[in-house]
């Protein structure tokens, strides 16, 4: 979607930051802002599974709404999750009550690498097209952006092969040492997959794009650059044709975050395991942050957390380009009162810093 100067959405802190434009006060949203700790939230699941409420385009808007109602947020992120897309591409997809997502029949061969295809966006993920239209009607008069995502080629990768969340990756760096090509070709169809379906997004009304490599720092970076960093770029590159900022966003990327910048993107999202001023001087000034509070800390009592969340603005010294945000998903049970005091807190503290 083109984006006017005269368009007030794009004249929004939160895409101002994005261009590393100067804003009248830091733009804040928080990754996973729908979900469990909103009672709304709760009361939705009581009727209907994670998938049904993804799959159902008038709930899904629904859910997307919920904390733009209940907060301050500078951009709402449509609500949907990283793995149906593993769908379209042939993988039976469950998530588990208690247990998080299984993929039933995962990817360890050769055969099964052919086997994946790469479906056309609107056909395999149109439901989720359709929650970004509705939910850019509803936007639109209250002047908010929304943020379209995908996960990462890596991160994909991983559920596919390990067929879950995972905490060695053994059969995904399995396959990327021992088979190469069969990982190269994997990636390869993830990127495809991931590169349309954010290019898809944006052309539905998304006006920003988050590419989510939320397990990346697994990796050595040499891995990183041999293996993963051309797929993510080549995801990028067909993103970017919309023209929306790309935000990209891994966790533990200490050991390549200069890796992570050369993939592309116009706001790099960093944790809290980085200091968001030694982000800045290694990434220059010259790409926007996204970041980086500890998700744990909203369950401090509010002076403590308070005092973090100024030490993270402090640090981002009034640079232009910074978004608030936390260096991960936010976590169940979550004080629902800490968010909104964090999200007001961060307004009203750099509003006064810079009138
Ligand atoms: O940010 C948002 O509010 C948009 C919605 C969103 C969800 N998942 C909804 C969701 C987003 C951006 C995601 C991303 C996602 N999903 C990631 C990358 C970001 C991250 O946190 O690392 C990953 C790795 C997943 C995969 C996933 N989805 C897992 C591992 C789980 C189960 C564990 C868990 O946290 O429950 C999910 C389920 C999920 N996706 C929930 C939500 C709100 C909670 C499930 C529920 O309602 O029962």
């Amino acid at each position: 979607m083109p984006q006017s100067p005269n368009d007030p959405i794009a004249q929004s802190r939160f895409l101002r930051a994005c261009r590393r434009e100067p804003v009248d006060a830091t733009p804040v949203w928080l990754m996973r802002q729908a979900g469990r700790y909103m009672a709304e939230y709760r009361e939705l699941r009581r009727k209907h599974t994670i998938l049904e409420l993804i799959k159902a385009p008038e709930l899904a808007c629904e859910v997307t709404l919920q904390p733009l109602n209940a907060f301050d947020l500078d951009a709402a992120i449509i609500f949907a999750d990283i793995l149906p897309p593993l769908e379209g591409m042939g993988l039976s997809l469950e998530f588990v009550k208690g247990e998080g997502p299984r993929i039933h029949n995962p990817v360890r061969t050769p055969q099964d690498v052919a086997r994946l295809r790469v479906p056309d966006p609107e056909e395999s993920l149109g439901f989720t097209l359709e929650a970004i239209r509705l939910v850019r009607r509803e936007l639109e008069s209250r002047g908010v952006p929304l943020i379209g995502f995908s996960g990462a080629p890596f991160t994909l990768a991983s559920y596919a092969i390990e067929g879950s969340g995972s905490r060695h990756y053994l059969r995904a760096k399995g396959m990327m040492m021992a088979d190469p090509r069969s990982w190269h070709t994997l990636m390869e169809k993830l990127s495809q997959v991931v590169g349309e379906y954010l290019l898809a997004q944006a052309r539905a009304g998304a006006q920003a794009l988050q590419l989510f490599d939320s397990w990346v720092g697994a990796l050595s970076p040499e891995d990183y650059r041999q293996h993963v960093l051309p797929y993510s770029r080549r995801a990028i590159q067909i993103a970017r044709e919309a023209g929306a900022p790309i935000i990209h966003f891994g966790t533990n990327t200490n050991g390549m975050l200069e890796q992570i910048r050369e993939a592309g993107g116009d706001v790099i999202g960093v944790d809290w395991r980085i200091d968001l001023s030694a982000a800045w001087e290694r990434l220059g000034s010259d790409v926007a942050i996204q970041g980086n509070l500890d998700p744990v800390a909203l369950f401090a009592p509010w002076p403590e957390l308070k005092a973090r969340a100024q030490a993270v603005l402090d640090q981002a010294a009034g640079r232009p380009g910074h978004i608030f945000n936390l260096g991960h998903g936010i976590l169940p049970h979550t004080p629902v009162e800490n968010v909104r005091r964090l999200v007001d807190f961060v307004h009203e503290y750099t509003g006064q810093q810079r009138p």
